[in-house]
C-alpha cells in the first residue's frame, strides 16, 4: 500500500508512533516510478520491528532539494509529500538542500568526523560554518522525531551524522526513551581531543538513555571522555551525568552491541541453484584460476584497498620469480575487487579512487596476459544475489580495512559458505575481528603480514579451513541482525520499565506505549549485549 500525505509537521507536537528510527538515510528507493523499501541488513531488521509497532523512519530521501522544494521530497503519481507510508511504516523525509548536503554531509560528517573516528587515517577539515549547518540539520531531525513520537515512545537514533540529536530531542520531548547506536568506531581519547566541537558532541550523545558501540574499546573510549570532559561518573553499566547541561544525575547506559547481517537471507540466496550455477560460471569465465581472492568494499580510504593491491602485487612478483613453493601450478591466481563508489564530493575519496585505479592498472600491466587480467576491478554496487555468487566463487576473502566499525562483508562471506569451504583474511582493526576469531587475522598496516596471510590461506588444508569456517558460521548464525536489533531494543525496554516503576505519577498508565519493547533484560533473552568492560 502506498499512502501519501502532505501535512506539514509541527515541531514539538506529539505524534502517534511508538517506535521511531532516526538515521541519515531513509531505507527507500524508487523503482519504475514506485517507492519501495530498499534492501540492506539494517533496513530489513528494523522494518520488521517497525511494522509490528506502527513505527516511523525519519531520514533523508537521498535527493538534494531546491530550497523552494524543501517540503516535497516525494513525488508519487503526481502528488508530492514529505511523508510516505510503505507497508504500514511511515517514512518521514528530512529534506536537505545542496548547501545542507555540502556542509552537514560532506564537510562535517565525512570530512571531519569520519576520518577522525577512523584513527585519523586522513586529516580532518574543521569548518565552523559547516558545523553550524550540522547543528541546524541535527535540530531538524530532532524536531521530526519529536513530532512523530507518541507519548513515552522509543526513539532509536543512528550514526555519526546525528550525534547531537539525542540531547536536542530530550530537550523537546523528555518523556521519550532515546537510544543511540554508533555504526563506526569511537576514537581513542587523544584523537577525539582534536575535535573543536568535542564538548558539544559528548553533550549531544549524553542526551540518550542507551548508547551502543560496535566494540568494547569504543564504549571505553566514550566513557573515559565523558568523565574527562563532562565530569560524568562511570559505573559498571555506563555513566551518570553531572552538570547542568547534561540533566544532572541521569544514568546513561553504555554498552557493546555488535551489528550483524540477515543470515537467513544470505543463506537462502547461497542455497539457490541459480546462485550455485552463477558461482561456477564466474570461476570458469575467469579461466578457472587456481585461487580467487575477493575484496568487496565501498571505495573508501579506510578500507585499505590500496594496501591489499600492493600486497597482491608482491605475491604475484614472488610467484613470477619462483620464490614460493606453490608457483608450480600454471593456473593463475586472480583478485576480484568490487569497489562501490560514493562521497565523491569529498577530495579524499577522489584521491583514493585515483590511487586504487592506478594500482589496478600497474598490477594488470605487469602480470595480466591477453584475455586474462589478474585484477578484475568492478567499480559499482552489486545486488546481493550477485555478491553472494561472488562470495561462493572465491577461495579467499580479503577484508583488510585500516579501521572499520564492524565490516558486514566479512559476515556475509561467512554466511554464504554453506559448505564450510573458503578462508577469510580479516583485519585486526575491523570490529568483526572481535567475533570472527577463526579468521586469519592480520595487521593491514604491515604489507609483509598481508602477503604472509595470503600464503597461509592458500596453503591451509581443507580440513583446517573447514574447521575454522564452521566455527565462524556457527557464530554468525547465532548472532544475526535481528538479534542485534532485539538486544538494543531490550536495553531500551529496561530503561522504559525502570522509568515507569520510578515515576508512576509522571506517566498515566494509559500513556504507556501499548506495544512498547519488552522490558525483559536483554541478557536473560540470550541476546548479544554487553555493558562496558
Ligand atoms: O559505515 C557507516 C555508514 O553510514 C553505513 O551505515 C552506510 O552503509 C555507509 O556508511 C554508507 O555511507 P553513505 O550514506 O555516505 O553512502
Amino acid at each position: 500500500m502506498q499512502h501519501v500525505t502532505d501535512e506539514r509537521m509541527t515541531p514539538a507536537a506529539v505524534g502517534s508512533h511508538h517506535l521511531v528510527v532516526v538515521a541519515n538515510r531513509l531505507p527507500i528507493q524508487r523503482v519504475e516510478g514506485r517507492w519501495e523499501t530498499s534492501p540492506g541488513g539494517l533496513a530489513r531488521a528494523m522494518l520488521g520491528v517497525l511494522r509490528s509497532r506502527h513505527g516511523a523512519w525519519i531520514g533523508w530521501s537521498g535527493d538534494v532539494e531546491e530550497v523552494g522544494d524543501a517540503e516535497v521530497p516525494f513525488d508519487v503519481s503526481g502528488a508530492t509529500a514529505r511523508r510516505l507510508e510503505l507497508d504500514d511504516i511511515e517514512m518521514i523525509s528530512v529534506p536537505l538542500t545542496a548547501d545542507d548536503f555540502q556542509h552537514y554531509y560532506e564537510s562535517v560528517s565525512n570530512g571531519a568526523l569520519w576520518p577522525l573516528f577512523h584513527d585519523a587515517i586522513r586529516e580532518s577539515t574543521f569548518d565552523a560554518d559547516s558545523w553550524a549547518v550540522y547543528e541546524a540539520v541535527n535540530r531538524r531531525f530532532a524536531e521530526a522525531a519529536a513530532a512523530a513520537a507518541a507519548p513515552s515512545a522509543t526513539v532509536w537514533v543512528h550514526d555519526y551524522h546525528l550525534l547531537l540529536v539525542p540531547a536536542m530531542l530530550r530537550a523537546m520531548r523528555p518523556d521519550v526513551i532515546i537510544g543511540f547506536f554508533l555504526h563506526i568506531p569511537f576514537p581513542p581519547q587523544e584523537l577525539f581531543m582534536r575535535m573543536p566541537w568535542r564538548e558539544s558532541i559528548l553533550d549531544g550523545l549524553l542526551g540518550a538513555d542507551v548508547i551502543g558501540f560496535q566494540r568494547s574499546v569504543g564504549a571505553d573510549n566514550f566513557v573515559g571522555l565523558a568523565k574527562r570532559l563532562r565530569a560524568a561518573e562511570p559505573d559498571e553499566h555506563g555513566v551518570r551525568t553531572n552538570g547542568e547541561s547534561l540533566g544532572d544525575g541521569r544514568h546513561v547506559r553504555v554498552g557493546t552491541f555488535p551489528i550483524s547481517i540477515d543470515v537467513d537471507e544470505v543463506e537462502r540466496i547461497a542455497r539457490a541453484p541459480e546462485t550455485i550455477a552463477r558461482a561456477r560460471e564466474i570461476r570458469s569465465r575467469m579461466g578457472d584460476p587456481e585461487t580467487i581472492f575477493l575484496g568487496v568494499d565501498r571505495l573508501d580510504y579506510t578500507k585499505g584497498i590500496d594496501l591489499r593491491l600492493q600486497s597482491f602485487a608482491t605475491l604475484l612478483d614472488e610467484r613470477a620469480a619462483g620464490r614460493v613453493q606453490d608457483s608450480s601450478s600454471r593456473r593463475p591466481i586472480v583478485l576480484v575487487q568490487v569497489a562501490v563508489p560514493g562521497r565523491e564530493g569529498v577530495d579524499s575519496y577522489v584521491e583514493e579512487r585515483r590511487i586504487v585505479e592506478q594500482l589496478v592498472g600497474d598490477v594488470n600491466g605487469g602480470h595480466a596476459s591477453i584475455g586474462y587480467p589478474v585484477v578484475h576491478y568492478l567499480r559499482r554496487s552489486l545486488a546481493l544475489d550477485e555478491l553472494v555468487a561472488l562470495y561462493m566463487a572465491a577461495d579467499i576473502m580479503l577484508v583488510t580495512p585500516r579501521r572499520d566499525g564492524m565490516n558486514l562483508v566479512a559476515k556475509e562471506f561467512v554466511a554464504s559458505r554453506i559448505d564450510d569451504t573458503g578462508v577469510l583474511i580479516l583485519s585486526e582493526f575491523a570490529g568483526a575481528a572481535d567475533e570472527l576469531t577463526q579468521a586469519v587475522l592480520v595487521n593491514p598496516h604491515d604489507p609483509d603480514a598481508i602477503v604472509a596471510a595470503m600464503h597461509s590461506a592458500m596453503a591451509m588444508s581443507a580440513p583446517a579451513a573447514a574447521h575454522r569456517m564452521r566455527e565462524m558460521r556457527r557464530y554468525v548464525t547465532g548472532h544475526t541482525v535481528d538479534d542485534w536489533a532485539r538486544s538494543f531494543l531490550a536495553a531500551l525496554g529496561e530503561v522504559s520499565g525502570s522509568r515507569n516503576a520510578d515515576d508512576t505519577d509522571h506517566h498515566d498508565a494509559n500513556d504507556a506505549a501499548p506495544d512498547a519493547v519488552d522490558p525483559a533484560p536483554a541478557a536473560a533473552a540470550g541476546l548479544v549485549v554487553a555493558d562496558r568492560g
